[in-house]
């Protein structure tokens, strides 16, 4: 695994001609449109780099971007990996390895998920403050790649507050509500039964998905600062919950998706302000 991850950023070293990417960016369904924003962009497919895992979703582009966004050199995953298409939890994650490699120091991240707090509604958006894995494995199993990061990772600060600290300011200044609060992963495929959303509800969580913890796990073991958003798209509130409809969800993450990219951008900008 060491020697593929160091192949694919050697690649795109000579590729791109020795980029210095800041940021990574990984963004969910229906919320690629930010891409769009980044100046001075180089794209390449993923199945043209080495070892990278393959997209199976069609709309899931599979492309990676680099470029510039709120004064920053970021590298843009357009596509992810979901354990549910059938990766291993290392192959999700082989991309944000790649990223580290080639010198990302923080990574932003971003979702659809089900609302389980009462107070959400669809279209809303929630910054991630903390995660809950229960997906029933991590992509840090198995022996421990000690060139990466050590073998028990510390998850305190899984959400790096300072980051947190200029997006909410950015929230409040762009006169836009955003939820604060703990995301879980589930496997998936399928959506939570009305007992699965109460009973992660119960272990205190506010929004539910299926991404995101694996890619934050891989990144905190190697020291990058985490950010995440993500798009309610449904609810998971007792009395609230409706059959979801997969263009739903996309809809309803376009609408958040919009907002969701002014806060990003303007928190993008302040932080490089103060850097
Ligand atoms: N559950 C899990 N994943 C999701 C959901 C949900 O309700 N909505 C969008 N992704």
């Amino acid at each position: 695994m060491w020697n593929e991850l160091n192949e694919a950023a050697e690649f795109l070293r000579r590729e791109w001609n020795n980029p210095k990417p800041e940021i990574g960016l990984i963004l969910g369904t229906g919320l690629g449109p930010l891409m769009e924003q980044m100046q001075d962009t180089q794209v390449l497919p993923y199945s043209a780099i080495p070892h990278f895992p393959r997209s199976t979703v069609q709309s899931h582009a599979g492309e990676l971007h680099l470029g510039k966004l709120g004064g920053f050199t970021v590298l843009g995953m357009k596509g992810r990996f979901h354990y549910y298409e059938g990766y291993s939890l290392p192959e999700v994650v082989f991309p944000v390895r790649v990223m580290g490699l080639l010198g990302i120091q923080h990574l932003l991240v971003t979702n659809a998920a089900g609302g389980v707090h009462p107070d959400m509604e669809i279209g809303e958006i929630m910054m991630i403050t903390d995660q809950i894995n229960l997906l029933g494995d991590s992509p840090l199993s198995g022996p421990n790649l000690d060139q990466l990061g050590p073998r028990f990772p510390d998850m305190h600060e899984a959400y790096d507050p300072i980051w947190c600290a200029h997006f909410r300011q950015a929230a409040q200044q762009l006169n836009i509500r955003m939820h604060e609060g703990v995301y879980a992963a589930l496997k998936g495929p399928a959506l939570e039964t009305p007992a699965e959303y109460k009973w992660v509800r119960g272990v205190g969580a506010d929004a539910v998905g299926m991404s995101t913890v694996p890619e934050v796990l891989a990144a905190r073991h190697m020291g990058i600062c985490c950010a995440g958003f993500s798009a309610i798209t449904d609810l998971g509130v007792p009395g609230r919950i409706r059959k979801v409809l997969i263009q739903d969800v996309i809809r309803a993450a376009e609408q958040a998706g919009e907002a969701m990219g002014q806060i990003i951008l303007s928190g993008l900008q302040s932080a490089q302000r103060k850097a």
